[in-house]
């Protein structure tokens, strides 16, 4: 089947013709119909997280998908044939940027009804970080105040609408171009981060999302109160982080190196810092179908590639000027040439 494959770090995505996935008991072949692209993914293919994720070239890449099941393993009860899904697939077993993938079923959920597949597709990975970064790290209630940086990319468009969603007070930063758009998913404060300082903008933060890191991550720990807590998705990993993904000792001390000098910030002024690295979750997504369904969620989908431009999409990300996601949208399933391949191990549904 046709996949854009990493084949050396560094290098431009290729396509190849890659063999048809295996189906475990636990897993589902999905076609594949749209796959959204995450910065993670540029970062993968720069070689970035090679300590952390340490894949075998030539890797498939993408962690996003939505598509069609087409086949179920043996020990799979909640999904069957035909089933539209949508899922982040977890680490050490990506490749969405593919005709088909087989997916741990515990990974997936079935779509939203309310939305397209290409909009599903944009969802996964960025709405299970904001229901982590939220809920699981911040417990955020109604009322907080809450500060999401770069409210108009991928991330900070989801979380902005799922704090409203959880009743916080919220305040995020934009280019000035982005003040409505990001006012019109519910923030409260739209802070220029061109023109304006949001450390002297803002004060007495419960939660503060950063996906910049840096100086950035250091101001905010400062508009926080005492008590409040800033989690970083860009990092510097902290030492809680590389003890829940057993990383060797040497790794260990390097990430407790790294994390020092900002969680001595945190400490004197009596506030928190945690790392966090977001994980593939079904169930989690289930709930995100709800909110969609229910109307508290939105995708924002900014580009569209089609498939064999798979290569391009993935290097627009680092151009900017776009709001929300991007995503590829795979050929019709009629028009593909590839063969579906033996049952390997699995089941039909
Ligand atoms: N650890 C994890 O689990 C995890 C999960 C998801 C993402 N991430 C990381 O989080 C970061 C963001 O991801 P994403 O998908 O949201 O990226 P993205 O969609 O590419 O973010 C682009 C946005 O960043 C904004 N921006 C750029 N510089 C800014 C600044 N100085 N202040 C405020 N906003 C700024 C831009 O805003 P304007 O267009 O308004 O200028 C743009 O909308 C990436 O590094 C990604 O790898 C980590």
């Amino acid at each position: 089947m046709r996949a854009f494959v990493v084949s050396k770090y560094k290098d431009p995505l290729h396509e190849a013709d890659v063999p048809e996935p295996t189906v475990g008991d636990q897993d589902v072949l999905v076609m594949v119909t749209a796959a959204g692209l995450n910065q993670l993914d540029e970062k993968i293919r720069a070689g970035e997280f090679k300590q952390i994720l340490p894949y075998t070239l030539p890797l498939t890449l993408g962690h996003d998908v939505a598509g069609t099941v087409i086949r179920t393993g043996s020990k799979v009860r909640d999904f069957k044939k035909g089933d539209e899904v949508y899922g982040r697939v977890r680490d050490g077993r990506i490749g969405t940027f593919a005709e088909r993938i087989a997916v741990d079923q515990s990974d997936l959920a079935l779509r939203p009804a309310s939305i397209s597949a290409v909009e599903a597709a944009s969802l996964p990975l960025v709405a299970l970080t904001a229901w982590q970064a939220l809920v699981e790290c911040g417990n955020v209630q109604p009322g907080q105040k809450v500060l999401i940086h770069a409210g108009a990319g991928g991330v900070g468009s989801v979380t902005i609408q799922l704090a409203k969603h959880l009743g916080a007070h919220v305040a995020t930063t934009a280019s000035a171009s982005n003040a409505d758009f990001v006012r019109g998913l519910g923030a409260d404060v739209v802070i220029d981060y061109r023109t304006q300082d949001f450390e002297k903008e803002l004060s007495g933060y419960d939660l503060v999302l950063d996906s910049l890191g840096g100086e950035n991550l250091e101001k905010s720990l400062r508009v926080l109160r005492p008590g409040g807590k800033a989690i970083g998705i860009s990092g510097p990993p902290d030492p809680a982080f590389a003890r829940a993904a057993g990383l060797n000792p040497v790794l260990r001390l390097a990430i407790t190196a790294l994390s020092s000098k900002i969680r001595r910030h945190a400490k004197k002024l009596g506030v928190g810092y945690e790392f966090l690295l977001m994980h593939a979750s079904g169930d989690q997504l289930r709930r995100m179908t709800a909110l969609v369904d229910g109307g508290a969620l939105g995708p924002i989908v900014g580009k569209a590639f089609p498939f064999n431009e798979t290569p391009q999409a993935v290097a627009s990300m680092t151009d900017g000027g776009f709001r929300g996601k991007t995503v590829i949208i795979l050929p019709l399933p009629s028009s593909r040439t590839a063969s579906l391949g033996s049952n390997q191990g699995g089941e039909d549904s």
